[in-house]
């Protein structure tokens, strides 16, 4: 036997302290220390170490345990069948060699197994016994061996039955599975935590874990906590009659009829390609659920195959879980910028050392705003977590503040905008801070022609961040309508830009001209003006000219007396007249008139108009809108008393004959739809 070189031994024994001291952190005190990925890296090289070296193993390894030990002052409870752990793989390959040695070892031919799946939730394991179908215990799983007694806080969970659906109960029963806290929950208590003063969790997960292990279950009660049941300990049917379920599937399928919830997403799948099917399929679905899961877990559905297969030192051979890349990480911040987005406003961006972190390496995190700074105490210089679920923009969650070096400076938000000098304004009762600039600043300008060549706005195909970063340094390109004024030698002349793709995106700017005015309104980016929104200012107004020349305030008051002649109406059962601007409150109209009130903005759109932008639909639209304008003593004429209003570009007259022709026959052309 080769000797033991003594850096590994030392290495060993520091990876030890450092385990036990973030067991500890985690699992008794419910603060965590580090990320878990971060502590899955110091496990795995652990756990590595004492593979190559047995010697090195100690009977109180970190390796040995599963979880930390119980809560001091909690009573504890002897686990009869242990609480034990599951292996992890992170990849294909360890999924590919679970799926085989699963069958080598049960001699059946490849692809064959059948795998109950389901997902792994991140909450904290706990055991429940039913005797004759009453709940008598529930213990957490503690180290495996031993764990807390939270019957009582058990029985404030209104998701844990006391009493098991079915007249003929086992004489013993123990139920076991997670209980955890629904996110939408998680984000209420905190809200509560902070109004209140109190320390606010970290995640759902020791949210959970916190609210569950207290000795006063007045606390648990006020937590929204769930369950749902993954498995089974002890089972004694006494005089019952029943029979152990002897699939997995079937006994989640038995717990529910008892009235105990189980996953919805799970299912029975075959061999390694059903395995990785099905962890494509909830990885997809991951960000959609209401709770938090860190993989998926697969067990050999036949229980009697999960006998003869048995167990290695803390996990079943017949179970793995396949976890997701970690979404969350931990890094350090190296400075903070900001950026500005389309409306001007001002977002803090964390510049982090590099770290890799839900499958990707991420550099960037967002801060949200200068408030979440505040609240979070996040300062240049620290070590923090960041999470990155999904396709959601990683963002900063927490300091370690135990780990704030003594340079960790304060941040505070320019007041000058990087990008084009303006003042940085955050108005009264405003999160968000914004550049004053508009228009004038480069970076609002970028943004607001990419939004305005975004495929459900302008759909202009092939103008991208890299071509506008260009078109706007290089000042060929001030606002959308210069778009229109593009050549395609001028475009072919910019940087890794192709003959080819220059004429593509020339003629994608020239078939863009042809719109809608929905689109068309959406694509200007007016605040709050969405593309729902846009639709309805379309069917509305009908046209640009209505909308420019809107009267708000008039426009707002007759809304609020409709509505109100409405209510009386409902209230008779009456027939409701038609709500103008309706689902547009007061926000977005003042979002539009200050828009509309800005000569630049007005400048712009004309600038459109002249470039040539159609839409089809209005194409030669007169509006003829039928109430009898008494008021009106115009020309008599066979249009008398009727008001017309004109709409988009006319095909064959100018707007200017059309109104003249319209009035010659006794009809009053108005601006915009009234009365
Ligand atoms: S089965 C003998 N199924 O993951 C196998 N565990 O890393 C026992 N967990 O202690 C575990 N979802 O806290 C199983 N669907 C699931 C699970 C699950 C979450 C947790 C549980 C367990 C830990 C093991």
């Amino acid at each position: 036997m080769t000797a033991v070189p003594s850096t590994v031994a030392r290495r060993a024994e520091t990876l030890r302290d450092e385990l036990d001291r973030l067991n500890e952190a985690y699992h008794t005190l419910d603060a965590p220390l580090v990320a878990d990925a971060e502590y899955d890296v110091l496990f795995r090289e652990l756990q590595a170490i004492e593979d190559q070296h047995p010697d090195l193993r100690t009977d109180d390894s970190p390796t040995r345990r599963v979880g930390g030990a119980p809560r001091a002052d909690l009573p504890t409870v002897e686990h009869e069948v242990p609480m034990l752990s599951l292996a992890n793989a992170f990849d294909e390959a360890g999924i590919v060699a679970f799926d085989r040695r699963v069958t080598e070892a049960l001699g059946v031919d490849e692809g064959t197994v059948e795998y109950a799946v389901e997902p792994k939730f991140d909450g904290l394991a706990v055991t429940l016994r039913y005797e004759d179908g009453l709940l008598t215990r529930a213990a957490t799983r503690g180290d495996g061996s031993v764990g807390e007694d939270v019957t009582p806080n058990a029985k404030t969970i209104a998701s844990i039955p006391l009493r098991l659906k079915g007249r003929h109960p086992p004489a013993l029963l123990d139920i076991r599975g997670e209980v955890l806290m629904f996110h939408a929950d998680f984000d209420a208590i905190n809200a509560r935590q902070r109004e209140a003063g109190a320390r606010e969790f970290v995640n759902p997960r020791n949210a959970a874990a916190g609210s569950l292990r207290q000795l006063d279950q007045r606390i648990t009660a006020s937590r929204p906590l769930r369950f749902f049941a993954y498995g089974v300990g002890r089972f004694d049917a006494g005089s019952s009659g029943v029979a152990m379920p002897t699939r997995h599937s079937a006994l989640l399928d038995w717990y529910r009829t008892l009235g105990v919830p189980v996953a919805a997403d799970r299912a029975v799948v075959r061999g390694g390609a059903g395995l990785l099917a099905f962890h494509d399929r909830i990885g997809k679905a991951r960000a959609g659920l209401p709770y938090d899961i860190d993989g998926v877990v697969y067990k050999v559905d036949d229980v009697d195959a999960q006998r003869r297969l048995g167990f290695v030192s803390r996990a079943p051979r017949f179970a793995i879980a396949h976890k997701f890349p970690a979404a969350e990480a931990t890094t350090t911040i190296e400075t903070i910028d900001v950026q500005v987005g389309r409306t001007g406003a001002i977002t803090p961006v964390a510049r982090l050392a590099p770290v890799f972190v839900g499958g990707v390496t991420v550099t960037n995190a967002t801060l949200h705003n200068e408030d979440e700074i505040r609240r979070k105490d996040i300062r240049i210089g620290d070590a923090v977590v960041v999470r990155r679920a999904g396709d959601v923009i990683p963002e900063v969650l927490r300091v370690l503040f135990e780990r704030r070096p003594a340079s960790a400076v304060e941040y505070a938000l320019p007041t000058a905008c990087p990008v084009c000098g303006s003042a940085i304004v955050r108005e009264d009762g405003e999160a968000v801070a914004r550049c004053s600039g508009g228009l004038v600043c480069a970076a609002q300008r970028k943004q607001a022609l990419l939004h305005f060549a975004r495929r459900r706005a302008m759909d202009i195909d092939g103008l991208g961040a890299k071509v506008v970063d260009q078109l706007v340094a290089r000042d060929l390109v001030r606002t959308p309508a210069d778009l229109f004024a593009l050549d395609q030698p001028g475009v072919a002349a910019l940087d890794r830009m192709a003959d080819k793709s220059a004429t593509n995106l020339i003629d994608a700017i020239a078939r863009a001209k042809r719109t809608t005015f929905a689109r068309f309104l959406y694509a200007l980016g007016i605040r709050h003006v969405g593309e729902e929104v846009a639709r309805v200012l379309a069917r509305e107004f009908g046209g640009l000219d209505a909308l420019l020349d809107a009267d708000w305030t008039a426009l707002m008051e007759r809304k609020r007396t409709v509505q109100k002649e409405n209510a009386g109406r409902r209230s008779k059962g009456e027939g409701l007249l038609p709500v103008p601007l309706e689902g547009i409150g007061d926000e977005i109209v003042q979002a539009l008139a200050q828009f509309l009130a800005e000569p630049h903005n007005r400048r712009a759109i004309e600038r459109l108009r002249e470039a040539g932008i159609v839409w089809p639909e209005a194409e030669g639209t007169v509006l003829r809108v039928d109430v009898p304008d008494t008021a009106h003593a115009g020309k008599r004429g066979p249009l008398s008393g009727k008001t017309f209003v004109l709409t988009g570009s006319l095909q064959d007259l100018t707007r200017d004959d059309a109104k003249a022709k319209l009035e010659e026959a006794g009809g009053r052309v108005s601006a915009s739809v009234s009365r």
